[in-house]
């Protein structure tokens, strides 16, 4: 809209009794506070026009990056706003020239301005107008400058790591592990929840955490997991570019081509102190042998069972009238911490 066009809506609202809402800003990054911010304006007359800064003006403002959109996009998605009747860019920091051309009814502004600190030739050239004067109340939280820096620091971070993980029971790591990644404490993304047992917990929170989920098939003897099988890990976790992949009580044994393709990437968690206690039976095992402590193990997997390097470990009293049950739970809250913290430093551990 050029501004002559605007002045003329101006006149015929006057005319017919209504009232003309101008607001002014560079809208370079359009968000959810401008949008309502507009509507507010909009309700507060019978038209609302926006006097958009042009792409010269944005960067006297806003220094030599900015703008990001160019002036005829600006104004294009402006335009199609609902609660947008116009558009008029305008050169110079300041729109007062086009306030004393097109004499709004009503000025909205948002609200880190008062009626003191606006522009005073704008405020003058408003005053001369008669125009009516309205502090909008600002959107908590958005703003185009925190968008941009949230944009840079997220290309400036590490990619997340690609986790594929593995498990056959509870699933109470896995759960670990979203919500250390939630909270920001493990830069990963899990790409891969494998699990051979269909209704395990595992793979219901994997499911109700939008994980994507695969239940895989071990073949027809329970206590192997057969050469398709093994196959079909491999397939998934090459697919989905994993990182590292990661056992969470998965009980069957990885074979090839898994610890091949993913040599020195495969991470375990174990419910005991290695090299005490391998195998399936651990957490029984260290109170069979009368022991006094026991704990939780994150090592690398290798084709010797429980064998590979041992990345880190944390200790757990075995107390008197511990049960299995009892002493594993207070295992798994040492487990929960262990295997994010292993985790989150992966990229620092020695290859
Ligand atoms: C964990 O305690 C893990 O150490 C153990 O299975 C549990 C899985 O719990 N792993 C082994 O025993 C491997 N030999 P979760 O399903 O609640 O994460």
């Amino acid at each position: 809209m050029t501004p002559s066009e605007a002045r003329r809506l101006r006149d015929d609202l006057d005319r017919r009794g209504g009232r003309l809402v101008f607001t002014n800003g560079c809208f370079d990054l359009l968000h959810a506070g401008h949008v309502r911010y507009l509507q507010e304006a909009r309700h507060l007359g019978d038209a609302l026009i926006i006097g958009l800064n042009s792409d010269e003006s944005v960067r006297e403002l806003k220094g030599p990056t900015r703008p990001l959109n160019g002036e005829c996009d600006r104004a294009e998605v402006l335009s199609s706003l609902r609660a947008v009747d116009g558009v008029v860019i305008f050169n110079g920091k300041r729109a007062t020239p086009l306030i004393e051309q097109i004499q709004p009814h009503v000025y909205a502004k948002g609200g880190d301005y008062t009626p003191e600190t606006l522009d005073p030739g704008e405020k003058a050239a408003l005053d001369a107008a008669g125009t009516d004067i309205q502090i909008l109340s600002l959107v908590p939280n958005r703003s185009t400058t925190g968008i941009i820096q949230k944009m840079t620091a997220s290309e400036s971070a590490p990619a997340p790591l690609r986790l594929g993980v593995l498990g056959s029971g509870e699933g109470s790591n896995l759960r670990a592990l979203l919500d250390a990644i939630d909270s920001g404490r493990l830069n990963a993304r899990i790409v891969a929840a494998i699990s051979d047992q269909e209704d395990s917990g595992f793979l219901n929170i994997a499911k109700s955490g939008g994980l994507p989920s695969h239940a895989v098939d071990g073949g027809p003897n329970p206590r192997r997991f057969d050469n398709a099988a093994q196959q079909h890990v491999a397939d998934i976790l090459q697919k989905q570019q994993v990182d590292v992949v990661v056992l969470t009580g998965f009980m069957k044994i990885l074979k090839e081509p898994v610890l091949d393709a993913f040599a020195g990437r495969i991470v375990n968690v174990h419910p005991s102190l290695l090299p005490a206690h391998k195998g399936a039976t651990a957490v029984q095992d260290a109170i069979d042998a009368g022991d006094k402590v026991t704990g939780c193990t994150v090592h690398l997997v290798t084709r010797e069972i429980d064998a590979g390097r041992i990345l880190a470990q944390a200790e757990v009293p075995i107390l008197d009238g511990d049960d299995a049950a009892s002493l594993h739970r207070r295992i798994k809250e040492q487990e929960h911490r262990l295997l994010p913290e292993v985790l989150s430093q992966w990229r620092k551990i020695p290859g």
